[in-house]
């Protein structure tokens, strides 16, 4: 069983690795008295739209495995909040009103939705929370395993700078929205591998994990720095990453500092073959997804004995303790392994990431048909 203590706004994390996360358990279930049948509704709340990963993966994937788990009888209630917390709250509700028998919540705002969970359980709807913790009474929350992403994305930041990188090497952070609780993971879990090893000129918390606003973050730190004195920057996702490199572009770098991300965005994939940006971090969504889908379904049937066996890992949150939970591993995405990950997984062809201008740089990462 794997264990994280953490807070939404300041991450504090305690992760001592005994097992690992639940089985494998697929549709059907073998529970003796579910309490419902496979006319179910799941509610889905997703947090924004400008990292594509939303709508191009996790709603598609988790409306795909709750009607193949109910035989075609289940549905998704699907909405997006467009990165504005006071909406989401507003979605919430009519979830609520509308009475639907689980919800799935990737949080805008982890803080500010508590209110809106607990009305959720009032009214008998359990709430997983989904790739980002919520505060409030949870019932679960499935997640990548967020500090080993800043950790990733630390250690190949040194990796890239190399034998001589040193204390005197200045980088910038570009972490994530403070409203996030990943994004403070992903900070504790990069400063834990970059601390002492280089020196962090200027450090950014970004709000709504905007691109422009990492681009605006960029142009400041380039001209408190210097252009040419910046050696890298951990860029917590390749949304930020493209701000960052749009910046740099302006300020007239064309030798990019080794420069990381997390998602393995297409554009950010192309950006790895190309040589602007250096790693991204594989998550596999379906992995997420379908394992969400899973528990949603079994909590809304009121099959405890696959739900457990999905959530064998524990989370503390702000808010409550030895939350049910399933960590999700992650892998460094470099040229190296692209075929590996997101070709092999199928979650990008060949032919989406080599366009006719990339013919060159994809053979020589070994990208070919
Ligand atoms: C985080 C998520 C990351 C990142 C960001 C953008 O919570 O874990 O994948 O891309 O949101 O929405």
């Amino acid at each position: 069983m794997r264990r994280i203590a953490m807070s939404a706004a300041i991450t504090t994390i305690s992760v001592s690795l005994v097992g690992c996360g639940g089985l494998g358990v697929t549709g059907g279930g073998d529970d003796v008295s579910p309490t419902k049948g496979d006319d179910i509704t799941v509610g889905l709340l997703l947090p924004e739209k400008s990292n594509p990963q939303y709508e191009r993966f996790h709603h598609p994937i988790i409306k795909a495995k709750v009607e193949s788990l109910t035989g075609g009888q289940g549905r998704v209630e699907y909405a997006n909040a467009e990165a504005d917390a006071a909406e989401q709250a507003r979605q919430l509700q009519r979830m609520i009103n509308e009475q639907v028998d689980v919800i799935l919540l990737d949080p805008v705002d982890a803080h500010t939705i508590a209110g809106g969970v607990r009305k959720a359980k009032e009214a008998g709807i359990a709430v997983i929370a989904y790739d980002r913790l919520a505060e409030g009474p949870i019932d679960a929350y499935i997640t990548f395993d967020n500090e080993l992403v800043g950790g990733v994305q630390g250690r190949s930041l040194l990796e890239a700078l190399g034998e001589d990188a040193g204390i005197s090497d200045k980088i910038v952070m570009m972490n994530g929205s403070l409203t996030d609780s990943n994004a403070q993971q992903f900070k504790a879990g990069a400063l834990l591998a970059l601390d002492g090893k280089v020196t962090i000129a200027k450090s950014f918390d970004t709000k709504d994990w905007k691109p422009q606003n990492a681009e605006k973050n960029m142009t400041v730190a380039i001209n408190e720095i210097g252009r040419n004195d910046i050696k890298a920057v951990y860029a917590a996702n390749d949304g930020l990453a493209g701000g960052v490199i749009k910046a740099l572009k302006a300020a007239g770098v064309t030798d990019l500092p080794p420069i990381t991300g997390q998602d393995a965005e297409l554009s950010a994939v192309r950006r790895i073959v190309t040589g602007e940006q250096y790693m991204s971090v594989y998550k596999p969504y379906r992995q997420e997804a379908e394992r969400a889908a899973e528990m949603a379904v079994a909590k809304a049937q009121g099959r405890d004995i696959q739900f457990d066996a999905l959530t064998r890992d524990r989370v503390d949150s702000s808010t409550g303790k030895d939350i049910p939970a399933h960590l999700v591993p992650v892998v460094a995405l470099t040229k190296g392994n692209i075929k590996d990950t997101v070709i092999t997984d199928g979650m990008y062809k060949l032919s989406d990431i080599c366009k006719p201008q990339l013919a060159a740089d994809c053979a020589a990462a070994g990208l070919k048909k």
